[in-house]
């Protein structure tokens, strides 16, 4: 295929060295003249192992030029990557200027009658972009300057998962590989372009392409400095963090995992909230701040707050609470951020209903028994023995049990609005008019 690369920094660079590499017909673009001539005479702009040797075969082929004229590198050319720089302001927003600048000249060098393939050209960005970047301004931006050309362009996201320092290595073996777009031919063109990778392309819709990358660079980030929290807290201890977070690091079945990140409610149960408490504790009478950590309990309570807003925004005045416990399939109700929901939607004067196929209060003992009885003293009043009871004639249903009889009544009773706490309902409630997902 034949593509123009816009941009000829670290992931611009890469791209193009290595999509050259891979027998396409690569021409690079960049506003910085000495970048062009480098990389036209075959040597890398920037510093990064195996990246000069990329360069210099991708130019001694003949397979990778460059040049500072957008018309040069798009005349012809199948796809358009924008692998600019989108920097922070000073405000912490991004800076999109160069995207859209890049997005503009490649359209009106498409509006100018240059050559176009049969099937049209794809504009797909690399760069790191907010949600709804592509499809809220660089879409209209280029239908708006390709109007009335009679050319057929398509948008489209693909994020770049690269490291400095390990580019190379990382392209060829990107963890994962995905296009986000609504346009069936910028999703095949870029399944011929990277055929050569060993993974699968996933295409996806443009915003959840955007958010992917914005999702993967918070959590690194958050694992950095979970890491060095717990370290801070333990030296303190006379502990050895290392060793510590080598043992963490062998559980690849609740630590190193998918376990605990799909979005839903907040955590509860008798053990999280309290460990949690008690390490911060820790750490205050050692005076070390860990402000991640202590965010994790302010960022628990919103999970709570948020669906209490919810309800208030509508004009509802029942609310029926499928599941109690703090979690499904346990009678377990210390610390459940189900009864606080419940105890919060009961102080604002909504009649609430609450069914739990699993919590029967009369067979409730111990610590169980007094943290329901102290948290919802009116709890008999408000119990109701099966879902259909607890729903009937409701104004809001709260679940977070995908238990049968649960699904069962959702479906034959259908209540004005359902917010799915878990999304484990299934297709035949996500269906339903008024359902809506707590996170999507
Ligand atoms: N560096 C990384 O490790 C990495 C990894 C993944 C994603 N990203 C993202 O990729 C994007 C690029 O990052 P980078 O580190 O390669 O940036 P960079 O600053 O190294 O390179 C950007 C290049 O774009 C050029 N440019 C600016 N406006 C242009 C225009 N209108 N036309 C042509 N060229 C133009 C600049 O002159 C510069 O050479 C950013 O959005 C970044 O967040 C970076």
């Amino acid at each position: 295929m034949r593509v123009a690369i816009f941009g000829l920094g670290y992931v611009g660079t890469v791209t193009a060295a290595a999509l050259a590499a891979n027998g396409h017909e690569v021409v690079g673009v960049d506003v910085d003249a000495t970048k062009v001539r480098l990389v036209a005479g075959g040597q890398s702009p920037v510093v990064e192992p195996k990246l000069g040797a990329l360069v210099r075969a991708g130019a001694l082929s003949g397979h990778l030029s460059a040049t500072t004229d957008p018309a040069t590198a798009v005349a012809g050319a199948d796809a358009s990557l924008v692998c600019v720089g989108t920097p922070s302001s000073p405000t912490g927003s991004t800076d999109v200027r160069a995207v859209e600048r890049a997005v503009g000249d490649i359209a009106d060098v498409l509006a100018s009658g240059t050559r176009v393939p049969a099937g049209g050209h794809a504009v797909v960005v690399r760069s790191t972009v907010p949600p709804g970047t592509v499809d809220g301004v660089l879409l209209p931006l280029l239908r708006q300057r390709l109007a009335g050309a009679g050319v057929r362009a398509g948008v489209g996201m693909c994020p770049e998962f690269l490291r400095e320092g390990s580019a190379i290595a990382d392209f060829y073996d990107a963890p994962l590989h995905v296009v986000g777009t609504e346009s069936e031919h910028v999703a095949e063109t870029m399944r011929e372009l990277f055929a050569f990778l060993p993974v699968p392309l996933r295409v996806v819709g443009t915003r959840e392409a955007e958010s992917l990358k914005y999702a993967c660079n918070a959590f690194h980030a958050t694992k950095v400095s979970f890491a060095n929290e717990l370290g801070r807290l333990f030296r303190h201890l006379g502990v050895d963090s290392r060793r510590v977070m080598q043992l963490f690091c062998e559980d690849t079945k609740l630590n190193v995992s998918a376990s605990y990140l799909s979005p839903g409610f907040a955590f509860g149960g008798s053990c999280l909230p309290k460990d949690l408490r008690s390490l911060l504790f820790v750490a205050r009478m050692n005076c070390v701040d860990l402000p991640l950590l202590s965010g994790t309990l302010a960022t628990n309570e919103l999970s709570v707050s948020d669906v209490v807003n919810r309800v208030v925004a509508t004009d509802a005045r029942s609310v029926a609470l499928l599941g109690l416990s703090f979690k499904a399939d346990s009678d377990d109700l210390r610390e459940s951020p189900y009864v606080d929901l419940a105890e919060t939607l009961i102080g604002k004067g909504y009649e609430v209903r609450i069914y739990d196929p699993v919590v029967d209060p009369t067979r409730l003992v111990g610590a169980n028994r007094r943290s329901l009885e102290s948290q919802l003293p009116h709890v008999r009043r408000v119990l109701r023995p099966s879902a259909a009871l607890a729903l009937a004639d409701v104004d809001v249903a709260l679940v977070s049990t995908a238990h049968p009889s649960v699904v069962d009544a959702l479906i034959s009773l259908a209540p004005p609005r359902i917010i799915d706490l878990h999304g484990r309902l299934g297709p035949g409630v996500e269906a339903l008019p008024g359902y809506e997902g707590v996170a999507w």
